[in-house]
């Protein structure tokens, strides 16, 4: 431990979603990062078992994103984000849309996926309002969801630790997960589990579509531990949503620009929501951004109802909103991917994911489910009596004492090495994690 910061200093970083006494007791300082690497304080080479926060598929310091950064600092540092324009983010918008499923060409910037799912909720409410449905406020989410820190994102999230202490948010229900007895090691799709969608129609019935606004649900769960959705389970959402004229959202923070060896989630699953919300890969994780792209009838709903044209159609906005630095960075990355060919990578190179994660099974009977998709995996650990959480904090712990580093979160372990990830690369990987499990208690 070669970090040179005193305790008054540690102690005055309140760290996000961080075990702050046991981090500053044992601190991890990251000093540098390159390619599929991280260096730590101590000079160590770390394996990014996690693309940062599922962030960085490209790997770290990729040359052409850095120097469209730079370039861009000195050129137009900031532009205000209403009422003038810069050329970057109109560009970055169409490039998106590329990206995106057909019909879904609207690009709303963000600042984070926070202010993704945030921004996408509020729209939906003002949609209906601008429809006459002003009485459809209500969201549906689902058990085990993460959309982010926001007073909307825990509201509509189902991930129990994360709603605990905040008392009241917005008026939102909750759909069960799909992790259904017997789905238990499915390689990618699980053939349970699509019944779960019908308690839509139970939430529909409690509360009528007239006050329902919009269902939001990862197509993959991530933060809960890389929930897949099971066979024919999101194209019944999708069912539901249209006989009851309710919007379905994907936040697709995690999913959107390669994670899953498609575009989207809703490529790779073969859904088209009518929004999705996204960040993290838009820029590599070199800037924060984030995005929302909406199906054209929405966007059309607010121009054609706006009133006069110097009128906003929507009051709503972020100071770094479409930020010029975030926009350079958002064009590389997503020329990088294209150009490095990253989504055909991930897609074909998922089997050779899916085996060596599945190998794990007979490492430990502590493991109980292993799940996967694309360029993810989801490892359950039995828990300590009482103590849900703390093998998986242990094994992520003695992994970075081995050069891995992977996440912990719940009963799980976490996987989503970058895109750029050797099978050698893989294979250690895995078989450090296998070691680890086999050397708990
Ligand atoms: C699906 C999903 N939505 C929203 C968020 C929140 O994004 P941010 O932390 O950028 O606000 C996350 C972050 O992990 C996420 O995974």
């Amino acid at each position: 431990m070669s970090h040179r910061l005193t305790q008054a200093q540690l102690d005055a970083h309140w760290m996000a979603y961080t075990g702050n006494r046991q981090f500053k007791k044992d601190p991890r300082i990251i000093t540098s990062a390159a390619g599929n690497y991280y260096t730590d304080s101590d000079g160590r080479k770390i394996f990014d078992g996690l693309s940062g926060l599922w962030t960085c598929g490209l790997g770290h310091s990729n040359p052409a994103i850095n120097e469209a950064v730079a370039e861009q600092v000195k050129t137009l540092d900031y532009s205000p984000a209403f009422q003038f324009g810069h050329e970057k983010s109109f560009l970055l918008a169409e490039q998106i849309t590329e990206f995106m499923p057909a019909g879904l060409n609207r690009i709303f910037f963000t600042g984070s996926g926070s202010e993704s799912v945030d921004t996408a909720l509020k729209v939906a409410r003002a949609y209906w309002r601008k429809k006459g449905m002003g009485t459809k406020t209500k969201f549906i989410g689902r058990a085990k969801g993460y959309h982010g820190a926001g007073i909307s994102g825990f509201s509509v999230g189902g991930i129990p630790a994360n709603r605990t202490l905040y008392g009241q948010g917005l008026e939102s229900y909750h759909l069960p997960h799909t992790q259904v007895p017997g789905s238990e090691f499915s390689k990618g799709m699980a053939e349970q589990g699509k019944e779960r969608a019908e308690d839509l129609l139970n939430l529909i019935m409690m509360h009528d579509a007239s006050n329902i606004a919009a269902v939001i649900v990862e197509p993959m769960s991530g933060s809960a531990g890389v929930i897949v959705p099971p066979k024919g389970y999101l194209q019944r959402l999708r069912e539901i949503c249209d006989q009851h004229n309710i919007l379905l959202i994907f936040d697709e923070v995690i999913t959107a620009f390669g994670r899953m060896g498609a575009k989207t989630g809703a490529e790779a699953f073969g859904v088209t929501p009518d929004v999705i919300t996204m960040a993290k890969q838009v820029t590599n994780g070199v800037i924060p951004m984030g995005a929302v792209a909406f199906k054209q009838e929405i966007y059309d709903t607010f121009m054609d109802n706006g009133g006069p044209d110097y009128m906003l159609e929507i009051p709503h906005g972020y100071t770094y909103s479409a930020h010029p630095i975030a926009c350079a960075a958002g064009l590389a990355s997503l020329s990088e991917i294209k150009k490095q060919g990253l989504i055909e990578r991930v897609s074909s190179m998922s089997s050779v994911w899916e085996d060596s994660v599945h190998q794990l099974k007979d490492a430990s009977p502590m493991i109980t489910d292993i799940r996967n998709y694309g360029f993810a995996a989801g490892i359950t650990i039995a828990p300590i009596d009482g103590e849900p959480a703390k093998r998986p904090f242990q094994i992520a712990m003695a992994m970075w004492d081995k050069g891995y580093y992977v996440r912990y979160g719940a009963d799980t372990i976490q996987l989503a090495p970058p895109f750029t990830t050797e099978q050698s690369e893989i294979d250690s990987l895995v078989n450090a994690l296998g070691e680890t499990i086999k050397q708990q208690r």
